[in-house]
This record gives C-alpha cells, sequence and structure tokens, in this order.
C-alpha cells in the first residue's frame, strides 16, 4: 500500500448524519423522473457545514446514511472498519491512493473468516451463503466514495478522465436527462463503469464471428461465447426468417445473419440492448437484414426458427445490471416456452440456450425443465452439448466450484409436438 495511507484514521472527521440535503440536489433528484433509487442525495457534513451531492448508483444501492471524509493518510484497517459497521468515506485524497486504499479493503475482504456454524446441507444453501457473502463484501467495498464535478471530472491529483465511461453508462436511462451537475459514486462502481468502457472500446473477440463484439455496460457480454459455437454449428431449419429473444449484444442475430439467415428479428426489454445490439449490427456491415424490436419475448408472427439464450440462474438480481444472469422464477425460461408453440412455423425449430448450472446449484431439476417443456406442447427433437472453457471451471477454490466444474451448456432443439398439434 502506497506509504501515504499507513498511520492513524487522522485525516477522518466523523460527522453525525445531516438533517437535510440542500435545496439544488433535492430538486435534481425530483426532475429524475423514474428513477428515484439513481439519482437521490447523499449529505454530509465538512468543515462544520451541512453538503449534499447527487448520489448515483448504477447497481441501485441507496446512499449511505452515515458518511466520515477520508484522506491518504487514513489506513486501510480503519478504512476496513468502518465500511463494516455501514459508515461511508468520502474521498479528499490523491486518486490513486484511493485506488490503493479500495485494492488493500478487498483484500482484508477476502481474508475475512467466513463465520459457519455447519458446512452449507446442500448445494442450493451453499449457492445462497455464497451470493449473500458476495452482496456483503460488495455493500462494504462500495463504501469509498468519489465526488465527480460537473459530471465527468474527478478533482483529485492522478484521476482519469470518465467523462466518457459516464455519457455511455447512463445513455438511455432517465438520468442521460438531468443536468450535468456533481455527483457522487463509490469508487469501486466508477471502476466498473471505467472497466466497461474499456470492454467497448475495445470489443470481445467471438470465434464463431470471426469478429469483434463490443458491448456496453450493463448488456449481457458474450465473454464466455461456448455456446455460440453451437449457434454455428447446428443446421439451420431454414435460412428464410429468425427471430433471437433477448438479443443483448445482438451476438446470435448476427451470427444468424452471417450463416445466411435473410431476415432476423432480435427483440429485447432494454433499451441499452437494443442500443448496443444496433451498433454491433451497423459495425458488422449486417444491419440491413436484421430488426431490432422493443418487446417483452416474441414480436409478432411466427418464424422457422426461434433461438433464446435466457439468464440461467433462477435467483433475484442483487443489481439491476445482473438482469441478463439472474432470473427470478425462471420466468424469461418459462415464458419462451409457454410461448414457443405459438410462433413457430410448421415445422420450425426453437433453439434454446441454457446452462445446467442452476440444476448442480439445486436451483432448479431437470424433470422440471423436461415438465415445462411437455406442459407446453413441446418435444426435444435434439440436443448439442459443450463444456464451458472459462477459468472458473477450472478453480478448485471457488465457493461453487463442484457445480462449476460439472457445468454443461446445451442447444435444446424444440419442436410442436404432434401431440399438441393433433389435440
Ligand atoms: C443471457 S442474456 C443473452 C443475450 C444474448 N442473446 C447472448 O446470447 O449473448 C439475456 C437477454 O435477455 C434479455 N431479456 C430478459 N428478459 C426479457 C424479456 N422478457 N423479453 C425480451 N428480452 C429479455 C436481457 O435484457 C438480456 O439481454
Amino acid at each position: 500500500m502506497h506509504a501515504g495511507l499507513a498511520g492513524t484514521v487522522a485525516g477522518t472527521r466523523h460527522t453525525a448524519p445531516a438533517a437535510a440535503g440542500d435545496a439544488g440536489c433535492e430538486e435534481m433528484a425530483r426532475t429524475a423522473a423514474g428513477s428515484a433509487a439513481r439519482s437521490s442525495c447523499l449529505t454530509w457534513t465538512e468543515d462544520g457545514a451541512v453538503r449534499s451531492a447527487r448520489w448515483r448508483s448504477e447497481s441501485g444501492q441507496a446512499p449511505p446514511k452515515r458518511v466520515v471524509v477520508a484522506d491518504d493518510t487514513m489506513t486501510a484497517d480503519a478504512a476496513w472498519r468502518l465500511a463494516c459497521e455501514g459508515t461511508a468515506l468520502l474521498w479528499r485524497g490523491d486518486y490513486h491512493n484511493a485506488r490503493q486504499l479500495l485494492q488493500a479493503m478487498g483484500r482484508r475482504a477476502a481474508a475475512r473468516p467466513r463465520k459457519r456454524a455447519r458446512e452449507p446441507a446442500a448445494a442450493a444453501e451453499a449457492f445462497h451463503l455464497h451470493r449473500m457473502a458476495q452482496a456483503q463484501r460488495a455493500r462494504a467495498l462500495g463504501m469509498l466514495l468519489i465526488p465527480v464535478e460537473s459530471a465527468t471530472r474527478i478533482p483529485f491529483r492522478r484521476a482519469p478522465d470518465v467523462a466518457e465511461a459516464v455519457a455511455e453508462a447512463i445513455a438511455g436511462t432517465p438520468d442521460a436527462d438531468l443536468p450535468a451537475a456533481p455527483f457522487v459514486i463509490s469508487l469501486r462502481e466508477l471502476l466498473g463503469l471505467i472497466g466497461a468502457h474499456e470492454w467497448r472500446r475495445k470489443g470481445v473477440w467471438v470465434p464463431a464471428l470471426e469478429a469483434h463484439i463490443h458491448p456496453w455496460y450493463g448488456v449481457f457480454s458474450p465473454l464466455r461465447g461456448e455456446y455460440l459455437d453451437l449457434v454455428a454449428r447446428v443446421p439451420l431449419p431454414s435460412p428464410r426468417l429468425a427471430f433471437d429473444i433477448g438479443t443483448g449484444s445482438g451476438v446470435i442475430a448476427a451470427l444468424l445473419a452471417r450463416r445466411g439467415v435473410a431476415r432476423v428479428v432480435a427483440t429485447d426489454q432494454d433499451a441499452r440492448a437494443l442500443g448496443c445490439a444496433r451498433e454491433n449490427l451497423d459495425r458488422l456491415g449486417l444491419a440491413g437484414g436484421v430488426e431490432l424490436v422493443h418487446a417483452d419475448l416474441f414480436p409478432p408472427g411466427r418464424a422457422p426458427l426461434v433461438v433464446c439464450n435466457p439468464p440461467w440462474v433462477p435467483a433475484r438480481p442483487g443489481a439491476a445490471i445482473e438482469h441478463a444472469v439472474y432470473d427470478p422464477d425462471s420466468r424469461m425460461l418459462r415464458g419462451f416456452l409457454a410461448g414457443l408453440a405459438a410462433h413457430l412455423e410448421a415445422d420450425g425449430e426453437g433453439w434454446l440456450i441454457l446452462s445446467d448450472l442452476a440444476e448442480h446449484l439445486g436451483l432448479r431439476t431437470r424433470a422440471e425443465l423436461l415438465g415445462w417443456i411437455e406442459a407446453a406442447g413441446l418435444e426435444v427433437a435434439g440436443r448439442e452439448d459443450i463444456r464451458p472453457r472459462h477459468r472458473k471451471a477450472a478453480d478448485a477454490g471457488d465457493a461453487l466450484h463442484a457445480a462449476r466444474a460439472a457445468e454443461v451448456t446445451s442447444l435444446w432443439r424444440l419442436a410442436v409436438s404432434p401431440r399438441a398439434t393433433s389435440a
């Protein structure tokens, strides 16, 4: 850690929670129609005066109630203790030192002894305990706060320019309409925005496409892209038309268009995903053959091929941007299966891409999945499997290692059951 961070809790000015924010911030929060959780006020006392600023949290965290002002003299132990108690640290020091302090807090979080009276009885319990621990860790590490001036400038030495990263993250959200004004954000989230900006700029290489896909902040990234090998190799039922349900970055729509499908209609519920898909398809020169539609699941009509890669873990998302991975009660999966027959042409195929991780975690059974398929009047015409290639699958130290090591992703080829058509 930087030498300047050693020492005592000096530089910390403890404050009582302030009574009210300043009118500007309150006004700002009111004008952010529909985004109350994102654009509320953070209030603190500094140099004897009550201050407030707009609070930004893309993950939907409420503004911390207790805030102290902290600088380069704060030790990592003191910072970690305060953060664990729920006291936020509003940084007034060197930007680089703030990053180092966050890293040092992260090491303390990783080393924290797990208080377990007993080992979890089942995989599902282990998964829920793991998520609870992750949420606690995220809450504590989210307590180191950074002020951003004029929506883009961090007023500290060695601070990066965050203008583009912030603008990209809020584009298309209600906050994009807010006048440029100072705000406070957790350093952890800010680093997330900066990381997302870098991914968007560099892109993710998709071997099946032989091209880069550029994911936007909050949009599902095809980083673990083995499922795309399945989409690339399974024979197409027809080259005429396909639906891509929940298109995200547009990667499956692009792959289908590249494979020669003349027209693809791709849907998503998330405006950011549709913007991201548009940009990727334009970049790849494939936009002419793909129509993007804002829809809950299906577009109107029927197609000979309907593809869907729904979120695969039936659990509540911990943050707004986790909706592409966590889907409470398998809503999208069950909605896709229930509506598929009504959107397939005669002899058409539905391609469901699904990891069985949830089965290994005890969150869904194979019998449940097969039951939903049958109840929807569908039958399994075939299945192609692939094993994950990502590093976590081989990490024996990972809390969910047993489930991850056993994980298989499948492309289920579904057809309307003859029993359903004759009934
Ligand atoms: C796991 S991601 C898959 C994205 C992309 N198809 C891919 O394979 O990389 C799931 C996507 O479904 C979208 N989604 C979730 N519920 C939806 C719904 N009811 N209707 C349309 N899209 C939905 C999410 O916004 C997300 O982009």
